[in-house]
């Protein structure tokens, strides 16, 4: 299956987010990524359920919602109510991360875990088979715009592998300084979904930029 592309609103214009979405929908683009940072799991605070609510009613396209909070089990059905179609956690705030799997999947998602770059993709080992979707961070979670780190190639590699073997249908997901030459090598690496942020809203025709990540 060819590689899907999900840009990042939190690069958007917040003040015209109308536009943007209509772009995305136009576009060759297959997600929207939308990025929730609570200002403790990650040290910068995003926008919350009456904006992703906004997005849905105009969004054409699945909603990948990316979590960066804090007890995320507490919002799950508020996330489903507000449009989210594939809901993302992180390892990292998760004690009992296969309840909260479940609970994503009970409440009507598709359910996501993120590692951060530190994490290594062995942890995944026990709930690989549950997850329909692996997002491999490749910056420090929080911003965007920040250079790629270099040893997610080799989680990308290893998660392939761990996915092959354990008979899993996970798409790998990669969220972090993606451009066309990082996302080259992480499609060949074995990556599924490419998020992008500042490479496809800081660039001069966001739409064909899309267009060239998905032609990659
Ligand atoms: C960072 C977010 C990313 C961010 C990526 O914490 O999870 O989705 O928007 O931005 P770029 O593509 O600019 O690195
Ligand atoms: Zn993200």
């Amino acid at each position: 299956m060819k590689h899907l592309i999900a840009p990042s609103i939190l690069s958007a214009d917040f003040a015209n987010l109308q536009k943007d979405i209509e772009m995305i929908n136009k576009s060759e683009a297959d997600w929207f990524h939308v990025d929730v940072m609570d200002g403790v799991f990650v040290p910068n605070i995003s926008f919350g359920m009456p904006v992703i609510k906004a997005i849905k009613k105009h969004a054409k396209k699945p909603l990948d919602v990316h979590l960066m909070i804090v007890n995320p089990d507490n919002y799950i059905s508020a996330f489903k109510q507000a449009g989210a179609d594939i809901l993302t956690v992180h390892y990292e705030a998760c004690i009992h991360l296969n309840r909260t799997v479940q609970s994503i999947k009970a409440n009507g998602m598709k359910a996501g875990v993120s590692l951060n770059p530190h994490t290594p993709v062995a942890l995944l080992e026990d709930i690989i088979k549950d997850v329909d979707v692996v997002l491999i961070m490749s910056v420090n979670p929080g911003f965007g715009g920040q250079s790629f780190i270099e040893n997610t190639y080799k989680k990308v590699i290893q998660l392939r592998d761990l996915i092959e073997k354990s008979e899993s249908k996970a798409k790998i997901e990669v969220d972090g300084g993606v451009n066309l030459e990082t996302g080259k090598m992480l499609l060949a690496a074995g990556a599924d979904v490419l998020v992008a942020g500042s490479f496809v809203f800081k660039s001069e025709n966001p739409s064909d930029t899309i267009l060239q990540l998905k032609n990659l």
